[in-house]
């Protein structure tokens, strides 16, 4: 399967919101990653529900949520509600993981679980199979624009290889300093979907359009 790429409209120009997700719209963009940030469980609020549903009426793409709070079990129907394609919910806020994969599927929604920089892939081995994403974190959640933390290729790697053995059918998603720079390399150690934020929205003397083809068609670019 070819890579998917997902924007994060989180580094889009929120005073302009429809214009940036008609631009998606039109671009080689696969999903919308669209990151909910609660201001507890990382140092940042960004925006929820009532954003979601005024995107979903313009977005012609899956919407990929990723739910950076605590106690995300709350919200789980009213995401499925709002137009959420994809609900990824972090390991380290779910004290009781299988039972909210289970709400999010009958909540007709693919389920994820993103993994902080410091949380080991092995505490996935007993969730792995029932699983449609894992989310690895490049950077500490909470902000666009940081720095890439080199360790992630090791731990798409060995992700990579718990889904080979386990006979899982979960896709893996990086977030966090994707650019076309990296993003060849983490295609090859296993990544099926690239979140990009700053590098599509943040160049104000760049195409998004050109950059977001960069990252689809990795070599052409400088991958
Ligand atoms: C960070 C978010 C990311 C963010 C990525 O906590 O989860 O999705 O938008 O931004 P960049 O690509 O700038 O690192
Ligand atoms: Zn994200």
């Amino acid at each position: 399967m070819k890579h998917l790429v997902a924007p994060s409209i989180l580094s889009a120009d929120f005073a302009n919101l429809q214009k940036d997700i008609e631009m998606l719209n039109e671009s080689e963009a696969d999903w919308i990653h669209f990151d909910v940030m609660d201001g507890v469980f990382v140092p940042n609020i960004s925006f929820g529900l009532p954003i979601l549903k005024a995107v979903k009426k313009y977005a012609k793409k899956p919407l990929d949520v990723h739910l950076m709070v605590s106690e995300p079990h709350r919200y789980i129907e009213e995401f499925g509600k709002a137009g959420a394609d994809n609900l990824t919910v972090h390991y380290e806020t779910c004290p009781h993981l299988n039972k909210y994969i289970q709400q999010i599927h009958s909540n007709h929604m693919k389920a994820g679980v993103c993994l902080n920089p410091h949380s080991p892939v092995h505490l996935l081995e007993d969730i792995i199979q029932d699983l449609d994403l894992v989310l690895i974190m490049a950077v500490n959640p909470g902000f666009g624009g940081q720095e890439f933390i080199p360790r992630s290729f090791d731990k798409i790697r060995k992700l990579k290889k718990l889904i080979q053995d386990t006979g899982s059918s979960a896709w893996i998603e990086v977030d966090g300093a994707i650019s076309t720079k990296n993003a060849g390399k983490l295609v090859e150690a296993g990544v099926d979907v690239l979140v990009a934020g700053s590098f599509v929205f943040n160049l104000h003397d760049n195409d998004p359009l050109k950059l977001i083809s960069g990252l689809k068609n990795l070599s052409d670019s400088s991958a």
